[in-house]
């Protein structure tokens, strides 16, 4: 007898288990990425997926739910009749995830009708779980050889709580079979930045301090914290982004040519990256870093009605590498700003003071594409400057707009495929959490005060205070009105 209420059948080669099948990233981004593989057909040998979830609901009861979110979510057109095929390969599996005898039941579940499928398990719950599911997987002999563990951010809640949980998952199923995701390292552009730098002459050989003057990543949200306060509450946006997208995106803009083409090669530079950040004091933390929270946030369902989490963070770093030597690299990321929009930006060095200086944009959504700003003699007779600028807007081709998958999907195809040069590799994570955690202390013990800021609003304005150390502002990324708007 089991929970699933109709028949479970695997015909393709992979199965894949999600625990936390009800969870908001199950229906947000799961399923609409494994829809939108199913109906461009890019998993060749076929796979079932089993959701697995506490909610007392049928298969059926699922399937709508999920039919909800996908209308809502996919990238390829939504279609009833693609819809229902690819719901031949969900099913939705009722178990209590701390019942050591439901893991059992799984295991019988998928001998009996998956027996030549690989298993993937992906853990889309919160660290607080992973132990129990863990404990039943292996204790069920869930995991056979082959198996592999996607594990969704957050790892753990701190750096002490991620070492704990990373021994743990290595006793229980190797280190080479679990696949970190961070769903940053999928996106487009940010897989571009390699692409970019390495295989063009232009970018290559300026890419430094000689002539970067500082580089900007902004991850700018327009949406607060919705449904999830509970969990955002604990974390705040420095957890929730900075240190685990927003430092991966650092180390991949910052990295060294890598020896080759493996992802071990790419994981040891960005490790040295990360390893590079300059430590930051409690008494000049207010030169690094600067929080703050938008009004309203403490009225969001399930947060502390007296909370002092962040939803906006701003840093102001160094990368200790002769390449990188005195140019600061400034974040900012933050829920229920002005605009949604992530871009990057590379400023050059001034000719002179009165020139303005060459901009080089990688756009990574919602519109994806590479902006250029340089100078030229104005045009006609005018003997002065004029800025001029240069767009690629990737996105605006249908083409390309149909064709570039979306981060979760082509990570999830690089899991069962088993390709970790998309993923995190554990000491990355673990560089990261350090440096985040010492950030973090050393602002509490500064006793720093968390700015306040307006919905809708740029921010705080207290943040202005990181470029101008530098003398520089925020201003570059007012760009003008481009070309680069999505093509939907
Ligand atoms: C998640 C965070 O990892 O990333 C969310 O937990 C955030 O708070 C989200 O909204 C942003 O992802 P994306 O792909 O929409 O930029």
């Amino acid at each position: 007898m089991n929970n699933i209420d109709s028949e479970l059948r695997c015909e393709g080669q992979t199965v894949l288990v999600i625990f936390g099948g009800s969870g908001d990233l199950t229906f947000r981004k799961l399923l609409p990425a494994l829809y939108n593989l199913h109906v461009l057909g890019a998993v060749a040998d076929g796979f079932e997926v089993v959701a697995v979830g506490r909610r007392p609901w049928t298969t059926a009861e699922y399937h709508e739910k999920a039919k909800e979110w996908a209308r809502k979510q996919v990238r390829v057109p939504f279609g009833d009749a693609d819809w229902n095929d690819f719901t031949r390969r969900l099913y939705y599996h009722r178990m209590e995830l701390g019942d050591l005898a439901a893991y059992e039941e799984l295991d019988r579940l998928l001998a009996a009708a998956c027996p030549n499928s690989r298993r993937v398990f992906y853990y889309a719950v919160a660290p607080s779980w992973f132990r129990s599911v863990t404990q039943g997987v292996v204790e069920a002999g869930l995991n056979r050889p082959g198996s592999r563990i996607i594990l969704e951010k957050p790892f753990g809640d701190s750096l002490e709580e991620a070492r704990e949980l990373h021994d743990e998952l290595v006793a229980a199923y190797g280190e080479e079979e679990l696949y970190h995701i961070d769903h940053y390292l999928g996106k487009e552009m940010v897989r571009n930045i390699l692409w970019l730098r390495f295989r063009n002459a232009i970018f290559r050989h300026v890419w430094g301090r000689h002539a970067i003057s500082d580089v900007q990543i902004n991850a700018f949200e327009e949406e607060g914290v919705g449904s999830r306060g509970g969990y955002y509450d604990e974390a705040g946006a420095f957890r929730d982004m900075v240190q685990n997208h927003l430092f991966q995106v650092l180390s991949v803009l910052a990295i060294e040519p890598p020896a080759d083409e493996t992802a071990t090669a790419l994981h040891n530079e960005q490790l040295r990256v990360l390893q590079a950040l300059r430590p930051v004091e409690a008494a000049a933390i207010d030169e690094h870093l600067v929080m703050g929270q938008y009004e309203g946030y403490r009225e969001e369902e399930r947060v502390d009605p007296e909370s002092r989490t962040p939803s906006y963070a701003a840093l102001r770093l160094f990368v200790d590498t002769p390449r990188w030597e005195g140019v600061p690299f400034y974040i900012r990321t933050g829920k229920s700003l002005h605009t949604r929009d992530m871009e990057i930006i590379i400023r050059f060095r001034m000719t002179d003071p009165e020139t303005a200086p060459d901009l080089l944009v990688i756009k990574v959504q919602p519109d994806e594409g590479v902006f250029l700003r340089f100078n030229v003699k104005q045009p006609g007779r005018g003997e002065e400057l004029a800025q001029v600028y240069m767009d690629y807007c990737q996105s605006c081709h249908i083409e390309n707009y149909r064709n570039t998958p979306e981060a979760y999907e082509r990570l999830l195809m690089a899991a069962v495929n088993g390709d970790q040069s998309l993923f995190s590799r554990w000491d990355q994570i673990e560089a990261s959490w350090y440096f985040a955690n010492r950030m973090i202390a050393a602002w509490e013990a500064a006793g720093m005060p968390l700015a306040s800021y307006a919905k809708g609003s740029q921010g705080p304005t207290e943040a202005c205070r990181l470029p101008a150390l530098d003398g520089l502002d925020w201003t570059v990324s007012d760009l003008p009105e481009t070309s680069l708007r999505a093509f939907v």
